[in-house]
């Protein structure tokens, strides 16, 4: 049997889907040392591999087989649009991709004006304005703390993602359009959906398994 590899979302996404992962059986102790500075983990009994990365480099391991299946924000499969299927939403790390602004930008999304946009991810942005809206906007690429841009006058507008809403309100700013809702994924590689079928396709129905558990404790 190979090993099957999974490229995790380092940070709150990795230890969700770890969480979510040991609730099956599936665990890797060599992860949870502290202060290893190991970056790839095994589980030998399950023929597993788990390894972190940054959030854009996730479908990029996935689409070049480097590995089988990736766990990432919706945000970022769109922005990256590698060559991966999407099998799954995780259902956590819920947000919401969105236009936001002072509230006197409104007139001028409405009136479809030449305003700039500020964002970390310009594949969106490009795509909700120019297929979406059919509105000629200047898109700036920027990498962080991008509320800042209306704050300062880089831009009118952001695209963003919001979750609780509290960036926005602490700073003035509101949503003013939603582009899309997102949420933690599961990615595989096209080439080992076929080759490592049976093995993986386990762990997506029993994840659907546990998210309906889940979902049905909740009620
Ligand atoms: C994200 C996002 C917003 C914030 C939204 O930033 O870009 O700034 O979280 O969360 P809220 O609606 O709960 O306030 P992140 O902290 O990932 O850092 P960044 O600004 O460097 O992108």
């Amino acid at each position: 049997m190979r090993y099957l590899t999974f490229a995790l979302t380092k940070g709150r996404l990795a230890s969700k889907t770890l969480e979510m992962l040991e609730s099956l059986g599936i665990t890797c102790e060599e992860m949870k040392e502290k202060d290893s500075r190991k970056l790839i983990f095994t589980n030998e009994e399950l023929k597993l591999k788990f390894f972190l990365a940054k959030g854009p480099d996730v479908p990029t391991y996935v689409e070049y087989g480097a590995a089988d299946i990736g766990v990432v924000g919706r945000d970022t499969i769109v922005e990256e649009g590698r060559k991966v299927h999407e099998v799954l939403d995780l259902g956590f790390g819920k947000c919401r991709m969105c236009v936001c602004g002072y509230e006197s930008a409104a007139e001028l999304l409405k009136h479809h004006e030449l305003i700039r946009v500020a964002t970390k991810y310009p594949e969106i942005a490009k795509d909700y304005f120019y297929n979406k809206k059919h509105q000629t906007v200047e898109i700036i690429k920027m990498n962080g703390s991008i509320e800042l841009a209306p704050i300062v006058g880089l831009s009118e507008v952001i695209v963003d993602i919001v979750e609780t809403g509290s960036t926005l309100k602490e700073n003035g700013l509101s949503v003013l359009e939603e582009v899309c809702p997102l949420s933690a994924r599961m990615i595989v590689n096209p080439v080992s959906m076929r080759m490592e079928n049976e093995r993986i396709k386990k762990i997506i129905t029993d994840l659907r398994t546990l998210l309906r558990e889940g979902g049905r404790n909740a009620d």
